[in-house]
């Protein structure tokens, strides 16, 4: 693929890395006037390569491309009706951000697919199966503490539960969705019957260093960890700081204080776990107020999902016997559980020979951070590309992956997919 394309998609990357709910730092949450903008963005691309576009209620940008071109006025969805013989390749990754984001966490595996299929239509290639480019809504759980929102409404896993989850300001899910739609929401179906199904790809940066380390632009994942989350909540008694004597106080903020560093030794202990404390709420906090509750997030992660499990029990366990000891009530409520999930063999096996091609050799990676491909893997077969990013940096406005590194991303991409058309012919449809 020629220079031009890879010129082409760090463009787009910067374009829509200037996208934001907050000036001056990149920010986008699930169905905020910056995402809507997004969506507009990456949708007017996709019209650009040759897609029918739509919008699901829940946000989801949908960009589908047919096995043959049809002839229509307008290239839009709702003018064409899908041969419902047709298989369909999904393709994508999220739209929303972390604050303060860097540019290809998430946006990556939505605009190189966009950037290949224009190529081969360029060239005049037609596939013979569909494929639909997705920018998930929701991955980060930023609004609301339940991730993957976008995948799960389109495989038709969203649930009445996730529907209650509140936001900052105390706005449900259900309220923000029928906000933004207008009408009344019902989580929807699966868009597609899985036996229509060819798979699910994913490009994502590797937001961690051993690509580098290895001195590999890209490689393929082997497994999702598990990864638990949740929501601390130490409440002792509010009290005034200039007052009252250290001795008498029920300090939940200190409990909080005490369980954070002891999560942090607890897993610097037992390498691969990981556990991180990233939110810190003092629902009336004051500077001169001995803080009466405090509610703190925990992520936990470990590629075996035994042993993520047993972390989380005593993690939860000490943070018991901190507030019992502090005379603090206390409360656990879990907000996500994803089990491990290994990427599928024959998929991966075959995006691998695509690395190999394009780079000499390959390399299997566990990737430590959650993806949609944790949701999609429950509704068909999954395969990862990961790129090298700079410094293993991500979550971080500095994250950052080289125009080269994107280069031969995106004839690993293209590669897979000649590959797979000519596998997807020689079956016969
Ligand atoms: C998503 O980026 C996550 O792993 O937290
Ligand atoms: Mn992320
Ligand atoms: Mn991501």
């Amino acid at each position: 693929m020629a220079k031009a394309e890879q010129e082409e998609l760090v463009r787009m990357l910067d374009e829509l890395g200037r996208v934001t709910d907050e000036p001056g730092r990149l920010t986008r949450t699930f169905l905020s006037p910056a995402m809507e903008r997004a969506n507009q963005l990456v949708g007017g691309w996709m019209r650009e390569a040759g897609l029918a576009v739509r919008e699901d209620e829940t946000g989801n940008l949908i960009g589908r491309l047919e096995p043959t071109e049809r002839k229509s006025q307008t290239p839009d969805a709702n003018v064409q009706t899908p041969d419902p013989k047709t298989k369909t390749l999904l393709i994508g990754s999220h739209l929303d951000t972390v604050r303060n984001a860097g540019r290809f966490d998430g946006a990556l595996g939505v605009l190189l697919p966009i950037v290949v299929l224009a190529e081969l239509r360029r060239r005049g290639v037609t596939l013979p199966f569909a494929v639909e480019v997705l920018g998930f809504s929701e991955e980060e759980a930023v609004r609301f503490t339940g991730a993957y929102i976008g995948s799960k409404a389109y495989t038709g896993r969203l649930r009445a539960a996730d529907l209650k989850l509140a936001d900052a300001r105390g706005q449900t899910l259900r309220e923000v969705i029928e906000a933004h739609s207008g009408r009344r929401f019902t989580p929807p179906k699966p868009a597609h019957r899985r036996s229509s199904v060819l798979g699910y790809i994913e490009v994502h940066i590797e937001q961690g260093p051993v690509l580098e380390n290895r001195r590999l632009a890209v490689g393929v994942v082997s497994a999702i960890a598990s990864q638990t989350r949740g929501r601390l909540a130490f409440r002792g008694r509010a009290g005034h700081a200039g007052t009252t004597p250290m001795n008498l106080r029920r300090d939940a903020l200190a409990g909080a204080a005490e369980f954070i560093l002891f999560a942090e030794s607890f897993a610097g202990a037992r390498s691969p776990l990981v556990a991180t404390v990233g939110t810190i709420n003092v629902p009336s906090g004051a500077a001169n107020v001995i803080p009466g509750e405090t509610v703190v997030s925990l992520d936990v992660r470990h590629p075996d999902d035994a042993a993520c499990r047993r972390a989380v029990g005593q993690l939860i366990a000490q943070a018991r016997r901190i507030a019992r000891r502090r005379r603090l009530s206390f409360t656990w409520q879990p907000t996500m559980r994803h089990r491990a999930t290994p990427c599928s063999p024959p998929l991966t096996a075959q995006l691998d020979r695509s690395v190999r091609a394009v780079q000499g050799e390959s390399l299997a990676l566990v990737s430590g951070a959650g993806h949609d491909g944790v949701v999609m893997a429950e509704f068909t077969p999954i395969a990862m590309l990961f790129v090298r990013c700079r410094a293993g940096l991500s979550h971080h406005p500095d994250e950052h992956a080289s125009p080269q590194d994107l280069g031969l991303a995106l004839r690993v991409l293209l590669d897979f997919l000649q590959r797979l058309a000519v596998n997807h012919s020689g079956k016969g449809r």
